[in-house]
C-alpha cells in the first residue's frame, strides 16, 4: 500500500516536471490562433491527468517565469486553474469554443461570426403602442451607486504600493516599513476602505433620492455581501435596487451554467442576495434572486416604473465556466427568457421599465452573440424600455443602441446605456451619479456626477462630497439641447458628432470618465475608437480590436478596464506569461 502511494507520488512529480517543460515551451510558441488553440491542447492532455496536475504545472511554470508574485500564482491558478482543467476536459480544442477561450485568454481567434439565434416573443409588438408623455411635473431624483469595491480587510498604515493583486493589506511578506502607507478613507492603488463606503452611502442620503439603483462589484465572498446590504440598509432610508456584479461571487467571474454539472455554482451568491434584497424588492422579486440565477424585476413604490435586474455574468468571456461544452447555448440560465417575460409584463400593464445590470453589454468582454440577442429584445420592447444602466468599466460612459447599426444617426437612436462610476479609488476619484427623472415617461432629464477628490488634503481627515458636471449643463448647450427635451438617445448620439469635430470637448469627456484623476491621454485614434464605442450598444459594433503580439496583458487589464491593481484571474496570468516568454526569446 505505502508502495502504491510512493509510486503514485513520484510518476505524478515526473508528469508535473515534465508537463511544466512541454507547457513552457507551448506558452513560448503562442503568437496567433492556431499556437494558441495548440496551447489549449497542450494544457488538455494536462487536464486529463487530472486537475491537480494541471494546477501544479501551470502554478509552477508561473512561478518559474516570475511574472507575478509567488502566492498570486497559487491563489489565481488555485481558484480558476479548477474551471479551466474542466473546461478543456469537456470541449474539442479546434472548435468555436476553444476559439472563444482563446479569445477570453489572450485576445486570439477573436473574429468569429455571431451564431444566428432569434428570440423567441410571446406576442408581437402593439399596434397601438401606448404614449408616454411628459406633464412637465418636477423631476424625481434617483442615485446611481457602482462598483464600491470594498475591502474589508483594508489596513491603514499598510503598504499601498505593492506588488500583489490587491495593496493595501497586511500581508505576511509585507514590508516592515511602507514606501507608501495606505491612507485613511482610501488610496489610489486600493479598494475602498469601509470607511469611504460609508461617506458615500451618507452624502446620498444627504441628497434624500427617491430610490437607488446599484449597478453591482459590492466585493466577493459570503460576508462582504452581507456586510455591504448592511452598510447600505443602515445608511439609506429610501428603496434600492441593486444588481449582481462579476466580483460578487468567489472566485472572482466565476457563474457556473445550469448545464455545467458542478455543485460549484453561485447559488450562495443568489440566497444571500435574495436574503439581503427583500426589504427593498419585496418578497416576490427576492424569490426571483434566487430561482433565476440573481435576477428579478419590482415595481418602483408608488410609480408606474419596474426595475428589471439581470446577472449579465453569463455573457462575459471571463466567466471561464462558460467554455465547458461544445454545444452553443444561445441563453445560458435563461436570463434572456427571463427579460423578455418581464418586459412583456411591464408592456401588458402598461408600465415603463429600466433595465438594470453589471456589464454593459456594448463592450469587447461582452459575448457578441448575446450581446446580439439582447439588442433584439430591445428592438422589441423599445416603447416600454425608458432606460438602461450599467457599471463595471469603472468610467462614466454611455454606449448608444440603433435601430440600424448601419446608419447611426439621431434618428435611429433608439436607446442608451448610462455607465455609472465607481466608488473605488483605483479608477478615479471616487463618485456616483444621480439623475432627476422625469415621473411620467421616466426619462432622465439630468445626470449628474457627485464626486470627492483623492487629492485633496482634508481626503484622508474626511472625504467632501460635491457636484463635479450636470450633463445638461455642461453637454446640453453644445448639442443645442432645448429645454423641455430630456437627455434622449438622439441628444447622446449628438453629442458624439460634437465630440468628433470639438477636440476641447472630446477632451473634456476624456477627463470627465475618471472624474479629472488618473486621466489617461487619448490622441486621435483613441478618440476615433471612444466615439465608435460610444455608438456601440451591440459588442459586434465596438472598435476594440485587441492587437494580439502587442501588450497582452495590458489588453488582459483593459478587458477588466479597472483590475490594474486586482490582478484578474486567469486571462491576467497567462498573457504576463506569454508576454514574458517572448521578450525573454527576443532579448540575446
Ligand atoms: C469545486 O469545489 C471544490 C471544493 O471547493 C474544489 O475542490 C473543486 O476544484 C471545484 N471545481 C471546480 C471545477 O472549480
Ligand atoms: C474536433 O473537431 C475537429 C474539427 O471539427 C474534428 O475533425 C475532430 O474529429 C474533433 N475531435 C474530437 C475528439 O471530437
Ligand atoms: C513603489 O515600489 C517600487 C518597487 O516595488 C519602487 O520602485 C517605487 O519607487 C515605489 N513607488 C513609490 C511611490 O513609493
Ligand atoms: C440600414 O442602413 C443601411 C445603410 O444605410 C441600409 O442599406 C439598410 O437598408 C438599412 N436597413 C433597414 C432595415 O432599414
Ligand atoms: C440632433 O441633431 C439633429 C440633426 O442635427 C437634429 O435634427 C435634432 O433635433 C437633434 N436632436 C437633439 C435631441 O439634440
Ligand atoms: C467646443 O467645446 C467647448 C467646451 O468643451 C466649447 O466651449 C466650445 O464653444 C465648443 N466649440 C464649438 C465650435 O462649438
Ligand atoms: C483635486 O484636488 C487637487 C489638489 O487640490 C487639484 O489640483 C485638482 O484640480 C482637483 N481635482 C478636481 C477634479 O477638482
Ligand atoms: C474613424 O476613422 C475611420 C477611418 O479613418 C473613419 O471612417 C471614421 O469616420 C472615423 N470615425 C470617427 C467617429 O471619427
Amino acid at each position: 500500500m505505502w508502495f502504491a502511494v510512493l509510486v503514485t507520488q513520484v510518476f505524478a512529480a515526473l508528469v508535473s516536471g515534465a508537463a511544466t517543460d512541454t507547457l513552457l515551451s507551448a506558452v513560448q510558441n503562442t503568437d496567433d490562433c492556431p499556437s494558441c488553440l495548440a496551447l489549449l491542447s497542450t494544457f488538455q492532455t494536462i487536464a486529463l491527468t487530472g486537475t491537480d496536475a494541471f494546477i501544479t504545472a501551470f502554478t509552477s511554470l508561473c512561478i518559474e517565469m516570475g511574472t507575478d508574485d509567488p502566492d498570486v500564482c497559487t491563489g489565481i491558478i488555485g481558484l480558476e486553474g479548477p474551471i479551466l482543467a474542466h473546461d478543456l476536459r469537456m470541449i474539442n480544442t479546434t472548435g468555436q469554443t476553444a476559439e472563444k477561450l482563446c479569445d477570453a485568454l489572450l485576445g486570439m481567434c477573436v473574429t468569429h461570426p455571431i451564431n444566428p439565434f432569434t428570440v423567441p416573443f410571446p406576442k408581437s409588438p402593439p399596434s397601438n403602442p401606448k404614449k408616454f408623455v411628459s406633464r412637465g411635473r418636477p423631476p424625481i431624483r434617483v442615485a446611481h451607486l457602482s462598483d464600491v469595491h470594498i475591502d474589508r480587510m483594508y489596513t491603514v498604515g499598510s503598504e499601498a504600493n505593492c506588488t500583489k493583486s490587491i495593496c493595501c493589506r497586511d500581508f505576511p511578506d509585507s514590508p516592515a516599513i511602507p514606501t507608501e502607507p495606505a491612507l485613511p478613507n482610501g488610496n489610489l492603488h486600493c479598494d475602498s476602505p469601509i470607511s469611504l463606503g460609508d461617506s458615500m452611502l451618507e452624502e446620498v442620503e444627504r441628497l434624500n433620492p427617491r430610490f437607488s439603483i446599484f449597478t453591482g462589484d459590492g466585493k466577493e465572498a459570503t460576508t462582504d455581501l452581507k456586510a455591504f446590504n448592511e452598510q447600505m440598509a443602515s445608511k439609506l432610508s429610501a428603496p434600492i435596487f441593486p444588481s449582481i456584479g462579476n466580483h460578487d461571487t468567489a472566485p472572482v467571474n466565476a457563474f457556473a451554467r445550469s448545464t455545467s454539472h458542478t455543485t460549484n455554482n453561485s447559488q450562495f451568491v443568489f440566497d444571500i442576495q435574495s436574503a439581503g434584497w427583500e426589504q427593498w424588492i419585496g418578497p416576490t422579486a427576492a424569490f426571483e434572486v434566487d430561482h433565476n440565477s440573481g435576477s428579478y424585476w419590482a415595481q418602483v413604490p408608488g410609480l408606474d416604473l419596474r426595475i428589471i435586474a439581470v446577472n449579465t455574468q453569463y455573457w462575459y468571456k471571463q466567466n471561464f465556466w462558460l467554455y465547458d461544452s461544445d454545444v452553443f447555448q444561445p441563453d445560458p440560465n435563461g436570463i434572456i427568457a427571463f427579460l423578455v417575460d418581464a418586459l412583456q409584463a411591464a408592456e401588458d400593464a402598461g408600465d415603463r421599465a429600466w433595465i438594470i445590470g453589471h456589464i454593459p453589454l456594448g463592450k469587447e468582454d461582452t459575448m457578441q452573440d448575446q450581446s446580439n440577442y439582447y439588442d433584439q429584445v430591445l428592438q422589441r420592447y423599445i416603447n416600454t424600455i425608458a432606460g438602461q444602466f450599467f457599471g463595471h468599466s469603472h468610467k462614466d460612459q454611455f454606449e448608444i443602441a440603433y435601430s440600424n447599426y448601419s446608419e447611426q444617426t439621431a434618428a435611429n437612436a433608439v436607446s442608451v446605456g448610462l455607465i455609472g462610476p465607481a466608488l473605488t479609488p483605483s479608477s478615479g476619484n471616487p463618485a456616483f451619479k444621480f439623475y432627476d427623472i422625469d415621473p411620467d415617461t421616466f426619462s432622465v432629464v439630468d445626470s449628474s456626477v457627485i464626486f470627492t477628490n483623492l487629492s485633496d488634503p482634508e481626503f484622508p481627515v474626511r472625504p467632501t462630497w460635491g457636484l463635479y458636471y450636470s450633463a445638461r449643463e455642461t453637454y446640453g448647450p453644445l448639442v443645442g439641447l432645448a429645454p423641455d427635451e430630456p437627455l434622449s438617445p438622439a441628444f447622446w448620439h449628438n453629442l458624439t458628432e460634437v465630440f468628433a469635430v470639438n477636440e476641447t470637448a472630446f477632451q473634456m469627456f476624456n477627463t470627465f470618465i475618471s472624474r479629472g484623476g488618473a486621466v489617461t491621454a487619448c490622441d486621435a485614434d483613441c478618440q476615433n475608437t471612444t466615439i465608435c464605442d460610444m455608438r456601440a450598444f451591440r459588442s459586434q459594433n465596438n472598435c476594440d480590436t485587441p492587437t494580439p503580439g502587442l501588450s497582452l496583458r495590458r489588453r488582459a487589464t483593459a478587458s477588466h478596464e479597472h483590475d490594474a491593481c486586482e490582478g484578474s484571474g486567469l486571462a491576467y496570468i497567462l498573457s504576463g506569461m506569454v508576454e514574458a516568454s517572448r521578450s525573454r526569446m527576443s532579448s540575446p
